[in-house]
């Protein structure tokens, strides 16, 4: 049955942007070797031929490399972003015009506009689904579930108007969806847990070729990057405050040192403290951090990391900001009930004055490296995005014998886009020997 066909063709901010949304798109494949000989494959066995995926996803160059892709296997697309300022309008625009995908997105959408992007990807029908963050597929077990009231306001709008019949077919006819980072893939761990999960999950970044270096390389770099992007500052010599030792905080935290800063670690759990510690990090309660730090960054994927009694023993000219999945990791309304002026100092840039002291928050406390940076370079999002488009394959393939849980992909792909990384780095490595084959699959042999 279908559900909804009458959806606008698209909402991106201007179309004519996509002559230079293409030139950069097409600088990012460049560096996107792996995904490239997917496509090469996808184009000839077309294995999504057929299925209507609705992705929401950072509107990046290199999120434009995974759409050709997947249109390359067969799919019809539709596109929303997964975070309000993510967006790269010139991108938006090149997928419509040049790649037919249906894309909802505009950088610097307000709430309802987020929400309602999100609503017409649902409208657009899927049977399959990406995302980032799990918006999209906990809006639609929020539908399965019938829990109305838990639906931002522009997807419930939709949502109503719909008959009963037409939001079970909605859900019922979704066979998989792949989730990209942490903070999706928890919550989809805790729907299956509930029993909840309507349909089986791959979880993209549970494989080691995408949160090792994605997570840890790409965050690590463009973290800075969006932070020096928006500031200016000068990290060498400055101590930096990294909330959370996980991948991306080890990232930060080693990019902060390989730029001259001092770091500090922040963390909750005794073994990545202890990791800090012996990687040589300083660490530290984030209350007797506070004091001492000139700039903030929160990776924890946790809630309210910093609270208004941390910011107000922030020093005077303290930048905070987050690069965790969701802007809740800084309690932003506890900093705007205790500042007693707040104003915009420069793009992207807000001031909060706090018992006299100034303290900036970035990016409306939104990933930074995507906010006021491009993300990940390329090159590491060549190898999430080819678990991406290897983990839509397997839902198109297997999802009918998939149980409705959460899965990785199979270590042996894992493996194999290692390899093909490696190789298109000109980079070789030793083959076990047959000797040492039989001596690792022995128990018998002594020195
Ligand atoms: N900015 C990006 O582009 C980007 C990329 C990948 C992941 N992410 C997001 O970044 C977040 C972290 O991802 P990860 O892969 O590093 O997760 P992870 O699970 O590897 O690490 C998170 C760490 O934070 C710690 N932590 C939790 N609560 C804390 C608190 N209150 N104070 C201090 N530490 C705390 C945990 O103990 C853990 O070590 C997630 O929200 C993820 O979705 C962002």
């Amino acid at each position: 049955m279908s559900v909804q066909t009458e959806v606008a063709k698209h909402d991106v901010k201007n179309l004519e942007l996509a002559d230079e949304g293409k030139r950069r798109t097409e600088w990012s494949e460049r560096s996107m070797p792996v995904l490239r000989q997917i496509r090469a494959r996808f184009a000839k066995e077309r294995p999504l031929e057929g299925v209507k995926l609705s992705a929401c996803l950072h509107v990046t160059t290199e999120t434009a490399n995974l759409m050709a892709t997947l249109r390359a296997a067969g799919a019809e697309i539709a596109l929303c972003a997964s975070n309000p300022l993510s967006t790269q309008d010139d991108v938006a625009a090149h997928l419509v015009r040049d790649h037919g995908v249906h894309v909802y997105a505009i950088k610097g959408e307000d709430h309802e506009t987020y929400y309602g992007h999100i609503a017409q990807a649902l409208a657009f029908g899927p049977d399959m689904t990406q995302d980032d963050g799990a918006d999209l597929v906990g809006a639609l077990h929020m539908i399965a579930l019938n829990r109305l009231d838990d639906l931002a306001p522009p997807i419930r709008k939709w949502v109503e108007g719909l008959s009963k019949q037409e939001r079970s077919a909605l859900v019922s006819a979704v066979r998989g969806s792949t989730e990209e980072t942490t903070t999706g893939v928890i919550r989809l761990k805790a729907m299956a847990k509930e029993g909840v999960l309507q349909f089986p999950i791959v979880a993209v970044n549970d494989s080691n070729t995408k949160h090792m270096f994605d997570n840890r390389y790409g965050t690590g770099q463009s973290t800075l990057d969006g932070i020096v992007r928006s500031t200016n500052i000068l990290l060498a010599g400055s101590t930096v405050v990294v909330a959370g030792y996980g991948w991306c905080g080890r990232g930060v935290a080693s990019r902060a040192r390989g730029a001259g800063a001092h770091v500090i670690v922040t963390e909750i759990d005794p073994l990545p403290a202890l990791e800090a510690r012996m990687d040589g990090f300083e660490v530290r309660t984030m209350a007797d951090a506070a004091p001492l730090g000139d700039l903030f960054v929160t990776l924890t994927g946790n809630i309210h990391v910093i609270r208004p009694e941390h910011f107000s023993a922030m020093k005077d000219g303290a930048i905070v900001c987050n690069s965790g999945h969701f802007n809740v990791e800084l309690d932003l309304d506890g900093l705007a009930r205790i500042a007693t002026e707040r104003r915009m100092v420069r793009n992207l840039v807000e001031e909060f004055v706090v018992k006299g002291r100034r303290i900036m928050v970035l990016g409306e406390g939104r990933l930074i490296n995507l906010a006021a940076a491009e993300g990940h370079p390329a090159s590491v999002m060549d190898m999430s995005f080819a678990n991406q488009a290897l983990a839509a394959e397997l839902l198109a393939k297997e999802s009918a014998t998939m149980t409705k849980a959460v899965h990785r992909l199979p270590v042996a792909v894992d493996q194999e886009i290692a390899r093909l990384k490696l190789q298109s780095m000109g980079i070789s490595i030793d083959a076990l020997t047959p000797e040492q084959v039989g001596y690792l699959g022995s128990w018998d042999a002594g020195t």
